[in-house]
This record gives structure tokens, sequence and C-alpha cells, in this order.
């Protein structure tokens, strides 16, 4: 992508990036549905121009988790800071105001079926730009479709789009507003492997283009090797170990580890770097 440049040749963007940092900070997150547990005491720090991966088994509390970050779910206990701004106790305005910052690739992309692609995509800036003129949607759309590979796909129906594109087309439509936090929730679920490693790539060049705190949700292990810059694992509501891509297959929490080694390749690897 081209980037906009300064007057005397630098880079806005290597501006914004010296500019407030924008963090997204947990501490002790808790949630109970009826009898059960689904989240005890979760903390950890999400950098900007990250991939931040939250990882674990399934019903193991991670989407209740990305749901307490954007808001979508009230925490029982603990707090949700960004760029030290309480999110889930602030006021209405303060909610609206971090909401604007917020992209969402949700799960399964979750297009709105009778709508076309080029109206999936400007749906968030109907809602929340009404300052822009037609014309200037139409070619802000227009960027992000072909920033996703979708360029020309405008009139597409979803029903008309394989699993890959849809979620391209959800990408496109988490970046639209710009977002300064972009959260992804199974980016590849449903995917073939081939897929999956595009859409990895896409999400993760990305994050380092517009310099997004990016937060991932996945139990994919081939996603966690390869973008797993932070990784916070965990099971059965718990964090129960937290590193990177570099640190996770040296680890040694038996959760964890029945966690990678559910996945024969994997366990192959470890044993490659045993020897
Ligand atoms: N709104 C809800 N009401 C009651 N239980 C819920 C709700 N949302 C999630 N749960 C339960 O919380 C647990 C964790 O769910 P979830 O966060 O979706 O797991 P996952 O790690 O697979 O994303 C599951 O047992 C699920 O049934
Ligand atoms: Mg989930």
């Amino acid at each position: 992508m081209t980037q906009p440049k300064g007057v005397d040749g630098w880079n806005f963007r290597i501006f914004a990036s010296i500019g407030p940092r924008h963090m997204i900070e947990i501490q002790h997150i808790s949630k109970t549905f009826g009898e059960k547990k689904i989240l005890d005491s979760i903390s950890g720090k999400f950098e900007q121009g990250k991939t931040n991966l939250i990882i674990g088994a399934s019903g193991t509390g991670k989407s209740v988790l990305l749901k307490c970050i954007v808001g979508l779910v009230i925490p029982d206990e603990g707090n949700v800071f960004f760029s030290d701004v309480e999110f889930s106790r602030g006021n209405i305005d303060t909610k609206r105001q971090i909401r604007r910052e917020i992209g969402m690739l949700f799960q399964g992309a979750a297009l709105f079926d009778s709508m076309n692609v080029e109206k999936n995509v400007m749906f968030p800036l109907e809602m929340l730009k009404s300052q822009m003129s037609k014309s200037e949607m139409q070619s802000r759309v227009d960027e992000c479709l072909s920033r996703v590979g979708l360029e020309g796909a405008n009139l597409k129906m979803p029903s008309e789009l394989s699993g890959g594109m849809k979620k391209r087309v959800g990408i496109a439509r988490a970046i639209v507003l710009n977002p300064k936090y972009l959260f992804c929730d199974e980016p590849n679920s449903g995917l073939d492997p081939q897929t999956s490693i595009l859409i990895d790539d896409l999400i993760h060049t990305i994050t380092k283009e517009y310099n997004t705190t990016t937060i991932v949700v996945t139990h994919d292990m081939n996603s966690v090797v390869t973008m797993g810059e932070y990784i916070m694992f965990l099971h059965k509501g718990r964090k129960e170990w937290e590193g990177s891509k570099e640190t996770i297959l040296k680890s040694n929490i038996d959760s964890l580890t029945n966690f990678i080694y559910a996945n024969k390749l994997m366990k192959e690897a470890k044993e490659k770097l045993k020897n």
C-alpha cells in the first residue's frame, strides 16, 4: 500500500507510532454464567503493532473474554483499559468513542446476507461517519476491498463467495473505519489450511501497516507459531501461561503441552526440537 508522505518525506505512520501507545490492558477479569465460572481473574497486556493471541481449547472462555474486552459482555469483576482509559465501566461517551476505534471480524465473518459486498463494507461508515460524502465513502470501501485482494467484487452477494472471500470481506469491513484496535474471533474457522495461512498473513500485515493493537482468538496451532507475538493461553477459564511463539514450544505447563500435542504435526516438531 502506498502511504501518505509528509512535506519532507517523513512517513505519517511513523509520526503516528510516536504518539500515545494504544495498548489494551485487562485486570482481573472474572465472569460467571449461572453456576459456572467462565473466566477467573484474567490479566494481561496487548501491545500496539503486535498480533496478540488468546488461545485455548474449545469452550474455555476465549470468546467470552474477547466479548468482555470489546464491551459486548460486562465482566462481573475486573477492568479493561484502552490506552489507560477504563472501558468496561466507562460512561456512555467514553464507550462510544472507543467503539469507533474498534474493528471486529466476527466468527464466521457474520456478513449481512441480504447486502452485497460493497454495502457490507460500507455499513460501519454509514453508521458512524456521517460527515463523509458518498463518494468519499465509496473510495474508502474500494480501497479496503483492494487491500484484502477483492477489488471489483463490490456487487457480489455473500452467497456467491467462498469461505476465504467472506473472511476477506469481514476484514475489509473491520478496517474500514481505520481502527486502532482490531479483534478477530477464530478467523480461520471453516477454512482449508492454505486459505487459513493467507488470512493469517493478511491480518498480520494489516497489523503492521496500520499499527493496530490486534487481538486474535484462535485454537489453530499454525497461527500460534507463525504470528503469535504475544500469546495468552486459557485453560478452564484461567490464564495458565503467557509468552510468545519463540517460547511456547519450550513451555512445561501440562495443560499447554496437552493443547499443543493435540496436533500430531506439532508433536513431531517438538520431538525434533529436543534432538
Ligand atoms: N451468554 C452466555 N450465557 C451462558 N453461557 C455462556 C454464554 N456465552 C458463553 N457461555 C459459556 O461459556 C463457556 C465458554 O464459551 P466460549 O468463550 O464461547 O468458549 P471458546 O473458548 O470456545 O470461545 C462455554 O461453556 C459457553 O457455553
Ligand atoms: Mg469461541
